[in-house]
């Protein structure tokens, strides 16, 4: 007797939401890039090895390699968070401590994944623009040898920042020697690295294995993938055990392919560039527009694509009516506007508008 299984799809499935309406909340809130999503229907059908032995995956290393150089290694991931604490883990004895500042998305963001998951202290520092560097880092670099201290022995840097700003590589690699001649090691969560290489107009590597970073937690789901994070060791021998420890962490995906697939889609050819290029550029826009508006205050430069603002009271709960966005700092009225690879000219500027409107409306 013979099975087959119908591929076609039966029906169109419903659709619950309206696509025409987008806001400025998150750079996750938008859909997947139709490249792809054509990317993952090519790579479904028929049967490959589970597990990270597929075909797909073994071009995405080829491809990373392309792109950071030949001896790294790339394990694909589900999530952001998990890539960060894989990352992490890697890096460190169970004595081990992170130098971070305190908005890295690790200490805000993340539930404590790192310190209750990864076992990992964090030790935060302040900062004015989300941006370490050697001298904010020697707040924390201190105590080794000391049993009563956790022990710094990594630091973890964001690019771009939680507050959009970005490290131009001669900041990453004063960073990096740092580090390294205090024997730490140097972790970087690359969320949004393509906005990062789209800011400087510089390829990945200059700021990344160049510059001295030991191992990158790399970013595909705020770039138009539908999930999925790549943790490269841009220098293996700095981390250990990460083929253990991404399954431990329940980062291992059986059906990797479809991972793979995706950051196939956005690094085969420009997908990764042009689509950050496009969300830097959307916000560029935007915040060009807020500059010349009396009462709003942007709080920090704007290096990527993401604005940040405060308010007049008031203002920002009125605005949500219409159009989605998180505060970032409620008690200083300051609101971070985010854009996306399908962020439109015409959705910047009806914000802009509705801006206008409700400071007008005092
Ligand atoms: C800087 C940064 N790192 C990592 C992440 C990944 O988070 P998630 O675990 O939601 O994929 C985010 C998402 O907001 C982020 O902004």
């Amino acid at each position: 007797m013979t099975t087959t299984v119908e591929t076609a799809p039966a029906a169109t499935a419903a659709r619950l939401h309206d696509p025409a309406v987008r806001g400025f909340a998150s750079d996750n809130y938008s859909g997947v890039h139709p490249e792809v999503l054509a990317a993952l229907a090519a790579a479904n059908e028929g049967h490959q090895v589970s597990y990270g032995e597929d075909d797909y995956t073994a071009r995405l290393q080829v491809l990373m390699e392309e792109h950071f150089g030949a001896g790294i290694e790339c394990f694909p991931v589900f999530n952001g968070t998990g890539a960060n604490v894989l990352s992490l883990q890697s890096l460190l004895p169970r004595w081990g401590a992170v130098i971070c500042a305190s908005t890295a998305h690790i200490n805000m963001d993340e539930n404590g994944a790192p310190e209750r998951i990864g076992g990992t202290k964090l030790l935060q520092v302040p900062t004015t623009d989300g941006k370490l560097t050697p001298e904010l880092i020697d707040r924390e670099a201190w105590g080794w040898g000391d049993e009563h201290r956790a022990q710094p022995l990594a630091v973890s840097i964001t690019q771009t920042t939680e507050l959009g700003t970005c490290y131009t590589p001669e900041e990453v690699r004063a960073i990096a020697d740092h580090v390294h001649a205090k024997g730490m090691k140097l972790h970087m969560d690359g969320a949004r690295l393509a906005n990062a290489a789209a800011h400087l107009d510089v390829p990945l590597r200059t700021f990344t294995r160049d510059a001295g970073v030991d191992i990158l937690s790399f970013g595909g789901t705020k770039n138009g993938l539908l999930f999925g994070e790549v943790v490269v060791a841009l220098n293996p021998g700095a981390a250990q055990g990460l083929v253990y420890l991404r399954k431990m962490n329940m980062q291992l995906a059986s059906k990797m392919r479809f991972m793979s697939a995706q950051f196939i889609a956005l690094l085969e050819g420009d997908l990764w560039l042009r689509s950050a290029r496009h969300a830097n550029a959307m916000a560029a826009r935007l915040r060009a527009a807020v500059d010349g508006i009396d009462g709003v205050e942007p709080t920090q430069k704007t290096e990527s694509n993401g604005v940040f603002a405060i308010l007049p009271a008031g203002v920002a709960d009125r605005l949500r009516e219409s159009f989605r966005f998180y505060d970032w700092n409620e008690a200083a009225r300051e609101v971070r506007w985010m854009c996306s690879f399908d962020t439109s000219e015409e959705d910047v500027d009806s914000f802009v508008a509705a801006i206008k409107r409700e400071l007008a409306a005092g």
